[in-house]
């Protein structure tokens, strides 16, 4: 049997499509017959929004299973065909709370350890920072997926990026393996957007594969808006065999023992 493959979605930058990569290759995964399991990382709840919950309206969140060891609250039904573990604000005040934990950077891997059997893949959305929360999401994956947007600016934030999770590597999660970079929201009209693209090909594929880019579209946020994946919400969008792609290719990764 395949390990469970635990992919943390990880960009500092903001706005670059990790909650909506997250929601939308886990639906597709899914769809396979993968047993998929989301984990919101990220006191904006967004994963949560996307997924149909109210973080507001909570009774439990991730935030009490990393900082009280209590266990993962999972949501009681499979939302979309996946499950999920809900966060809300309050999980903004776990990087204080943990201050003085010890070993707190393996919180969420030890959360984990007990349900991760029950899934082929868990999918960490983590928020756009390099604090404590991207941290303990890198520390408890097999693997790291990028979500870089196809703008020179962006581009460049890789640097830092390629150097925290060196520092992961380092400390907490030797095995920590790229699963990949994936070029969003791509305009193919914009002649720079191309040049990025292709220099993201040339300078990463080397730590990593790059995906094909996922094209620039409002329907992301559209079926955001209706909390559906944007398969559930316009079957025939061109974005979709882009997703598809990736999630068959997430469907090869292994896990390095
Ligand atoms: N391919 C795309 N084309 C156009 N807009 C997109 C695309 N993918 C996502 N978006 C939109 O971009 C915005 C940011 O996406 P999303 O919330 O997934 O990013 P994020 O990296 O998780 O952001 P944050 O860093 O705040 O967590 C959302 O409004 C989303 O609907
Ligand atoms: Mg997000």
């Amino acid at each position: 049997m395949t390990k469970t493959r635990i992919i943390a979605l990880f960009n500092q930058s903001g706005g670059v499509a990790k909650t909506t990569l997250t929601q939308n290759l886990g639906y597709h995964l899914a769809l396979k017959k993968r047993r998929v399991l989301l984990v919101d990382m990220d006191p904006q709840g967004s994963l949560t929004t996307f997924m149909g919950l109210e973080p507001d309206t909570l009774s439990e969140s991730i935030q009490q299973a990393i900082v009280e060891n209590k266990p993962l609250p999972i949501y009681p039904e499979l939302i979309h065909g996946m499950a999920l573990v809900p966060a809300d604000i309050n999980l903004a005040a776990s990087e204080m709370q943990l201050f003085s934990a010890i070993a707190r950077e393996y919180r969420l891997k030890n959360a984990l350890a007990v349900v991760k059997d029950d899934y082929d893949f868990i999918l960490i959305d983590s928020p756009p920072s390099l604090g404590l929360l991207s941290i303990l999401s890198l520390t408890a994956a097999t693997h790291i997926l990028v979500p870089i947007q196809c703008q020179f600016k962006s581009f460049k934030g890789t640097e830092l990026l390629l150097n925290t999770v060196s520092q992961v590597r380092a400390h907490t999660n030797p095995t920590l393996q790229f699963a990949g970079f994936v070029p969003t929201m791509f305009d193919s009209r914009t002649a720079q957007e191309s040049r990025t693209v292709k220099a993201i090909q040339e300078q990463l594929s080397d730590i990593g594969t790059v995906y094909p880019p996922i094209p620039k579209t409002i329907a992301f946020a559209d079926a955001s808006e209706h909390r559906l994946p944007l398969a559930l919400f316009d079957k025939n969008h061109n974005a979709i065999s882009v997703v598809k792609k990736i999630a068959n290719s997430l469907d090869k990764l292994e896990v390095k023992s």
